[in-house]
């Protein structure tokens, strides 16, 4: 996909890997919107790529909410003149065993980390589908493919988002939509900062904007399903 003149929505795009996904795609030409729950962070994001020369809207939003979801993905094909690209990014954590995990720490990662996706997918697919052309990048996580303790709600809701990637995968392909995951270790945002503070070696967030981008510029006889990035020094082929 040639990314010049595309339009992005980055979901989380107020900080972290979104802001900096949000930032690489500006770079190689896309009119960018970012969606989080803080005016701030996401206003911030987009002065950032209104800096570096690109387009970019700003919404407050919380990405479990239907309501949410469609009014974001309206306004920004509406303001944009379409929707090329959806990055689902935004994600909570939570760190507790199975047995202190209070239950609505549960439905609360599952609503962000899995429902928040497939309702962004599921309003921007309908979009797509009419164009018969599109990209959905899920940002899951080597939490989605293995599982840690202590993170039984964190690792099921991953574990989730990359069931419902192949599913979307099967259902967009007819219609020229490309759907792929990417499943990053340990980076350095304020998520990773309850598990892994001390941890001098853990990918920045642009490594991961980098393979979103990479996913994005394949040759369209090309493709990639997942991509499983982990920190250089994690065991190889360990997810
Ligand atoms: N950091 C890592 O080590 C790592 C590794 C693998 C995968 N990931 C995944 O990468 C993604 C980005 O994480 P990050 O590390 O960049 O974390 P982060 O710095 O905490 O950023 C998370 C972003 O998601 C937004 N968000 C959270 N809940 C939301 C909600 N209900 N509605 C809308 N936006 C919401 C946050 O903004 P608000 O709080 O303002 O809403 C923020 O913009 C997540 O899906 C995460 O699971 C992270």
């Amino acid at each position: 996909m040639e990314l010049e003149g595309k339009s992005a929505l980055v979901t989380g795009g107020g900080r972290g890997i979104g802001r900096a996904t949000a930032l690489a795609l500006a770079r190689q030409g896309c009119a960018v919107a970012v969606c989080a729950r803080t005016r701030e962070e996401v206003e911030e994001t987009a002065r950032q790529v209104r800096g570096a020369g690109g387009k970019a809207l700003a919404f407050t939003a919380d990405v479990s909410l239907e309501a949410d979801a469609e009014r974001v993905v309206a306004e920004t094909i509406s303001q944009f003149g379409g929707l090329d690209i959806l990055i689902n990014n935004a994600g909570v954590f939570v760190l507790a065993s199975v047995l202190e995990t209070p239950v609505e720490e549960w439905d609360r990662l599952m609503a962000v980390n899995a429902r928040g996706a497939f309702l962004f997918s599921r309003a921007a697919l309908r979009h797509m589908r009419e164009r018969r052309a599109g990209a959905i990048i899920n940002i899951s996580s080597t939490a989605g493919k293995r599982a840690y303790p202590e993170q039984s709600a964190y690792v099921a809701s991953k574990h989730a988002l990359l069931g419902f990637t192949k599913a979307l995968a099967l259902e967009a392909q007819p219609y020229g939509i490309r759907v792929h995951a990417v499943c990053p270790g340990v980076v350095a945002t304020q998520m990773s900062a309850v598990t892994h503070a001390d941890r001098p070696d853990r990918m920045e967030p642009e490594d991961v904007a980098q393979a979103v981008v990479y996913l994005l510029s394949l040759s369209p006889q090309a493709a990639v399903d997942e991509l499983v990035l982990r920190r250089n020094g994690a065991v190889p082929w360990s997810s």
